[in-house]
């Protein structure tokens, strides 16, 4: 193993312990992330659902469906990137994870699993996720877009959820999801 695989799941086990926010009461599994840990893309959701909780598997119930298949349409596997979510324990009865609960988790966690990844793109899925990296952006105007914030690259996509009975918001995900090797195409030739 190596180094960086070594700290991420150093940083899995104080997660899977972790009690510095309420939602620590309810979790079953706290969900630390998986995947590739050199991946050039990272996903970031809002926070585990029954299914991830009952696991301790990101996006391994009818989300996570959904988005293999979106990650199938251009060419990548779970194999390939690293999917994580903003807070690590699921939110009693899927309510919206709190502003107290995404700081503390996020800051704690989050950034510091991308320190370590460094990845070329990180994609947000849904407003949590988006919200926490770059303040005052509306999802439904910057969708699909990519974004330079601080020196790191994001694209901000809907969350796969909401297009999971929702025709026109699946199309606009689907379409959106096809940005995602267009820009890293890009970043690869601004690199050479
Ligand atoms: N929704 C999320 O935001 N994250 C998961 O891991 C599963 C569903
Ligand atoms: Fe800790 Fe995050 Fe779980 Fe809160 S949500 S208990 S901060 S791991």
């Amino acid at each position: 193993m190596d180094a960086v695989a070594a700290e991420l799941q150093e940083i899995a086990g104080q997660i899977r312990q972790c009690t510095l926010c309420r939602l620590c009461e309810s979790r079953t599994n706290a969900v630390p992330g998986s995947g590739n840990v050199h991946a050039d893309v990272v996903f970031i959701g809002e926070g585990p659902g029954k299914s991830e909780d009952e696991q301790g598997i990101p996006f391994c119930g009818a989300s996570g469906r959904l988005l293999d298949t979106l990650l199938g349409s251009i060419q990548l596997s779970r194999q390939d990137v690293f999917i994580t979510n903003v807070v690590k324990c699921r939110p009693p009865a899927n309510r919206d994870p709190l502003p107290d609960e995404k700081d503390i988790c996020a800051t704690t966690y989050l950034d510091k699993q991308l320190a370590l990844i460094q990845p070329k793109l990180i994609v947000t899925l849904g407003r949590h996720a988006l919200g926490h990296f770059i303040p005052n952006l509306k999802i439904s105007e910057v969708h699909g877009q990519p974004k330079r914030y601080r020196g790191q690259i994001y694209l901000a996509l809907y969350h796969p959820a909401v297009a999971l009975y929702n025709g026109s918001m699946r199309q606009t995900l689907q379409e959106d999801f096809y940005n995602i090797p267009r820009v890293l195409k890009k970043l690869a030739q601004e690199e050479r």
